[in-house]
């Protein structure tokens, strides 16, 4: 087992104190800020207006049943919303789609699971903000394509509903910084579904970064390589084809958070550290052209478009306390799938997507291990299993992406049941998003360094808890 470093995060600082000027103090390198004279001066935060006010640390009211609806019942919505029904204390009261025949759909195959049946809404763009007059809904999933989410994210928050968005809760910086002042103006949580944060091997590296294993943590990198090619030109899977869309829009790192976010999760960003400025860089967009012409028939509404969008978009971000995450993301280059899940600080490193053993992952930590060769990770993730996992990985067994779905859900359904800190806010939520809208902006300039902002106006320097929560019980049904 791992002796660890005698600097040890919690034992230093206490969860009092704040982590920035300390983080700094512990040996990590100069403020990225220094080291990128050529970044662009951070737009300044926006002002609150009166009666605004931080939702960091704020509880939610506790439920006695959290009461669910869902807008979008395609692969993911129709895939999530039994498993929301699974957990104990939450029911599915409400479900929505454009296309009034999923909502059928769905609400059918609740109650064939026993469940009681939930309303439907659909047949227009805008059936959902009827059905968010309704008052019995606690909380919005929100599983419709990323062109919607910031619209129906803001409208869910201002008809006083909790949201949890799929990935990306928004697009554009003004979007982002939007639900961060809805969620502040209305008191209501809005967080982004980021269920690879609750992904077994990324919790126990979390524990193992806050419990000191790493020594000082210095850099990461994570991303989003699936090749998504044959789904991109499928008739039936993504509706309308919205995802190969964004392909001819713009260059951009869509869809890095399920390898950036456990990232910076395990480097406290926000809650101690915060992300600085991003400079991206970008492949020629051959990928889906050349996909196209080998597979796809002439005639197929595809040959009409043009892909813009690089195959690989890197993005190399820079932290306060002078640490680097490399984000990448590539749907459209043969490959198997990898969310890279590497973190590497002064005594070790853990590389995900790396071995064949049953974790998949390997390590090599001062003082346990010398040699120069790698070793197996499963005797520290079970060392270091979250509590989560710990209590749930039974039932969570068989589920969507190896189980980390059901923890996302039952996890936020907790929350909320028991009245605590979410693990994820809306500031995580943006700043894990503020990539897509920044790699533009960084390409658009060349690939020059753009400012990230500070969604939480100051507060990052705060270290609090997150996902690394003490374990809790789920309130009795
Ligand atoms: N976290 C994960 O692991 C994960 C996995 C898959 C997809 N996703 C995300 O889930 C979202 C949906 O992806 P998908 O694969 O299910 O796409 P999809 O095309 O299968 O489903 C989208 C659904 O939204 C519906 N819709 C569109 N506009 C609507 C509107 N105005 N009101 C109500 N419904 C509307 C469509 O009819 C469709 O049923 C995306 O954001 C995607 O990135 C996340």
């Amino acid at each position: 087992m791992p002796e660890l470093p005698a600097v040890q995060r919690r034992s230093v600082l206490g969860g009092a104190l704040a982590g920035g000027a300390l983080a700094l103090g512990m040996g990590a390198a100069a403020p990225a800020s220094a080291a990128s004279p050529a970044a662009v001066t951070a737009a300044a935060a926006p002002r609150r207006r009166p009666g605004q006010k931080s939702m960091i640390n704020v509880a939610y009211a506790p439920h006695r049943t959290v009461r669910v609806a869902v807008i979008g019942l395609g692969n993911r919505g129709a895939g999530m919303a039994p498993g929301w029904a699974a957990v104990p204390g939450c029911q599915v009261t409400a479900v929505c789609d454009i296309r009034a025949d999923r909502a059928k759909r769905v609400a059918d195959a609740l109650v064939k699971a026993g469940r009681p049946r939930p309303a439907e809404y659909g047949g227009s763009a805008d059936a959902y903000a009827r059905m968010l007059r309704r008052d019995d809904i606690d909380l919005v999933y929100i599983a419709t394509p990323w062109e919607f989410h910031h619209a129906q994210g803001r409208a869910s928050l201002l008809a006083g509903k909790h949201v949890i968005v799929e990935l990306p809760i928004a697009t554009e910086l003004d979007e982002l910084w939007d639900l961060v002042d809805t969620s502040e103006r209305t008191r209501r949580h809005l967080m982004l579904a980021e269920n690879c944060n609750y992904g077994r091997n990324e919790l126990a590296m979390l524990k193992m970064a806050h419990e000191g294993v790493f020594g000082d943590v210095t850099n990461g990198h994570g991303g989003y390589l699936h090749d998504l090619r044959e789904l991109l030109f499928s008739d039936t899977y993504y509706t309308d084809a919205w995802r190969r869309r964004w392909h001819t829009r713009s260059t951009a790192s869509f869809y890095a958070m399920h390898g950036l976010a456990p990232i910076a999760a395990a480097m406290d960003i926000n809650r101690g550290d915060r992300l600085t400025t991003l400079s991206a860089t970008a492949t020629a967009p051959k990928g889906l052209a050349d996909y196209r012409e080998r597979f796809v028939p002439r005639g197929h509404p595809s040959w009409n478009e043009t892909y813009v969008n690089g195959d690989l978009v890197t993005c190399m971000i820079e932290t306060a306390n002078g640490r680097v995450i490399r984000a990448e993301h590539d749907v459209s280059s043969p490959r198997p799938y990898s969310r890279i899940n590497t973190l590497a600080g002064s005594r070790g490193i853990f590389e995900d997507y790396a071995g064949t053993s049953p974790t998949g992952a390997r390590v090599y930590f001062e003082p346990d291990h010398s040699g120069h060769s790698w070793r197996d990770f499963a005797p520290y993730r079970k060392e270091f299993d979250h509590w989560l996992w710990r209590k749930l990985a039974e039932q969570a067994e068989g589920g969507g992406h190896g189980g980390m779905d059901y923890v996302l859900q039952w996890r936020t359904v907790q929350l909320m049941r028991a009245g605590l800190v979410p693990d994820i806010d809306v500031y995580d939520s943006a700043a894990w998003c503020a990539p897509v809208p920044l790699s533009v902006e960084s390409l658009e300039r060349n690939g020059r360094p753009v400012a990230v902002p500070d969604f939480t106006r100051g507060s990052w320097v705060n270290l609090r808890p997150g996902l690394d929560s003490r374990a809790t019980e789920m309130p009795p049904v």
